[in-house]
């Protein structure tokens, strides 16, 4: 197995080699998504989900929607939801879910989310339009973390929540060289095995090198002059979600 870092790039390709990245690996992403994080990730999301906190009669938007996990769970609380996501091969898989949820989930109370392809850098929405934004594993793969910030306060409603879910940098050193070797070696090994795709894989821990994280995340965040922000640690800081409210 060789691994290279033909999907990381700085600046203006950075947004077509991310696409080339998710296009490549769209079919197995929900299975490697299991393996990688031993179905962590979806207790992970739903904690994203609680903190949106949104109710019936309320909207939410999931920027970097992917396959739809996050939408689909918003969802399932009765707001109006939106996924974006700007990888048409992604998008595909979240409507075909979300088709497939509303044949076995017919509760009159739940709208199906509508998946639209679109860039996080210039969310396609006018201002003050939802109650809560939120992103999962999509911040890191900006070319410019804070543009996607300003963009999700932008269209978040005064009062309005964000949640961003992503992968962290841990405080203790002895664990973050251990993590970082993880994703090093048997991150990309596991992508070359069940998804055909090292580099893929690989891509995690370049771009998470260039990635601000738990206090990067939080310093714009607070710049922003976003109120209540915290960051949740999750597995000693391997992951973190960020939380913050636009003032009313
Ligand atoms: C790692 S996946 C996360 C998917 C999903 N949120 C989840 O948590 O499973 C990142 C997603 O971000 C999307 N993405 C990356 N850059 C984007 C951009 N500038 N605009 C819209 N979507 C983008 C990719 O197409 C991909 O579907």
């Amino acid at each position: 197995m060789v691994v290279s870092n033909v999907f990381y790039a700085p600046g203006e390709q950075r947004a077509a080699k991310v696409g080339d990245l998710f296009a490549a690996i769209a079919r197995r992403y929900d299975l490697l998504n299991d393996l990688l994080s031993f179905g962590l990730h979806r207790r992970w999301k739903r904690r994203v989900v609680e903190l949106a906190a949104v109710r019936p009669g309320q909207r939410a938007l999931d920027v970097c929607c992917g396959t739809g996990d996050i939408a689909l769970a918003l969802a399932r609380g009765g707001p109006e939801v939106t996924g974006l996501d700007f990888s048409q091969a992604m998008l595909e898989i979240a409507r075909a879910r979300s088709q497939r949820s509303e044949v076995s989930d017919r509760k009159p109370e739940v709208h199906a989310p509508v998946f639209l392809q679109g860039d996080a850098q210039q969310l396609p929405f006018p201002g003050n339009s939802f109650d809560a934004v939120t992103i999962g594993y999509g911040l890191r793969n900006l070319s410019s973390c804070g543009t996607g910030l300003r963009e999700m306060l932008r269209v978040a409603r005064p009062g309005g929540r964000l949640v961003v879910l992503d992968f962290g940098k841990p405080p203790n050193a002895l664990w973050r060289a251990i993590y970082f070797a993880h994703l090093k070696v048997s991150v990309p090994l596991m992508g070359w095995l069940f998804g055909g795709n090292a580099d893929a894989y690989a891509y995690i821990l370049e771009s998470l090198k260039h990635y601000p994280a738990q206090q990067g995340v939080a310093e714009t965040m607070r710049e922003l002059n976003l109120s209540n922000v915290r960051v949740i640690n999750l597995l000693g800081g391997a992951m973190a979600i960020h939380y913050g409210e636009k003032p009313k």
